[in-house]
């Protein structure tokens, strides 16, 4: 096993094509009033809803490698997928205009809204991008990257048809498939992971980094970049929409593939991989009254803004948790904000209901 400086795995990440969409370093800093109250040293957010691009979020990192390698294959179209209220589809578009591309969003509808033109979708259609809506045949689940890859694969040969080149990328741009042959978002944090040791390197590192974990690739990169950097840091994901253990081999997969993609001199095994799953609620996209709370209180204690779909779950976990004594008073924790915030107004009437 190879320990790595920050230095040494910038340079093997340098590699590969990046095109600049945000605004590097977010913000890192302590939660003082939740700290007090939680009777932790430190409980610390950092701050990637302020990633820069349309609203922010842990995509504008991943598309910045995803962008950039459709830009390397002569792509003008991105097509990709995601549930009604996806963040992942509204940062796609986003990107996808900054480098003059159009983009194709196949959305499928997991949960219902009775405002559909709000949220990610208002500011998807503002920015010109074009939605096909997909009802599900599976009970609120959406169909497996197999599936939905062959209904990209027949948008996408319709775009052939019209004389444009497109490029496929799955949900989150975690899961290789498509045209992303290397783990390409979960590249992008393991870089999050060498900034968030940067920026704590006086005080000393994070005992646990708190994350929602959706397509699995931001957990994926934090642990191998917390593993490749030598850390003790423990990377805690708190599951949105699916068990445990069909959480860890998806993470485990893009965490593997990223390790080869690098050639590091490191192995990932499940221990690496921590998951809950007792926040998962009423399921992926519903809101309960507990999330409401939560993103009620963390609003009154701290002005931020959490999500009711990724980070407020992951906050009810990380209080949960703490509550139950799994962090020591000493611990110091990194909660991950990696947006979504838009998908509020979307939730307004469930929010306040
Ligand atoms: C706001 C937000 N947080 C967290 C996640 C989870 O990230 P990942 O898909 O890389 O697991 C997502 C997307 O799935 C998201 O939109």
């Amino acid at each position: 096993m190879t320990t790595y400086s920050p230095d040494q795995l910038e340079k093997l990440i340098n590699k590969y094509p990046r095109v600049r969409l945000t605004c590097l370093p977010t913000p890192l800093y302590r939660l003082e009033n939740l700290s007090g109250e939680l009777g932790l040293r430190e409980m610390m957010v950092k701050r990637d809803d302020l990633t820069g691009l349309a609203f922010g979020g842990n995509k504008s990192r991943k598309l910045e490698f995803v962008l950039a390698d459709a830009l390397s294959q002569g792509a003008d179209t991105i097509i990709t997928w995601g549930s009604l209220q996806s963040n992942w589809c509204l940062q796609t578009a986003a990107a996808a205009r900054r480098c003059g591309l159009k983009s194709i969003l196949v959305l499928f509808k997991t949960y219902e809204l009775s405002t559909p033109d709000q949220g990610n979708i208002l500011i998807e259609k503002l920015l010109g991008a074009e939605l096909r809506l997909v009802e599900t045949e599976t009970g609120g689940k959406s169909p497996d990257q197999e599936q939905a890859f062959r209904l990209l694969e027949e948008v996408a040969s319709g775009e052939r048809k019209n004389g444009r080149n497109p490029y496929l990328v799955s949900v989150g741009g975690s899961m290789t498939g498509g045209n992303m042959g290397k783990p390409l978002g979960a590249l992008a944090y393991l870089m999050e992971m060498i900034e968030i040791a940067r920026q704590t390197a006086g005080s000393g590192e994070p005992d646990y980094v708190i994350v929602a974990t959706g397509s699995g690739g931001t957990q994926a990169g934090l642990v191998v970049g917390a593993k490749a950097l030598g850390l003790s840091t423990r990377i805690v994901g708190i599951c949105v929409s699916d068990r445990k253990e069909d959480f860890l081999p998806r993470v485990k997969k893009i965490a593997g593939e990223l390790v080869e993609t690098l050639g590091l001199r490191i192995n990932i095994d499940d221990r690496d991989i921590i998951l809950f799953d007792d926040y998962l609620g009423q399921g992926y996209g519903r809101v309960t009254p507990e999330i409401s709370k939560i993103i009620s209180t963390v609003l009154q204690k701290e002005a931020l803004v959490l999500d009711p779909v990724y980070t407020g779950k992951a906050m009810i976990g990380l209080l949960d948790l703490s509550q139950k004594g799994y962090f020591s008073a000493s611990d110091r924790i990194v909660f991950v904000h990696t947006g979504g915030t838009p998908a509020l107004f979307a939730f307004a009437d469930q929010l306040l209901s």
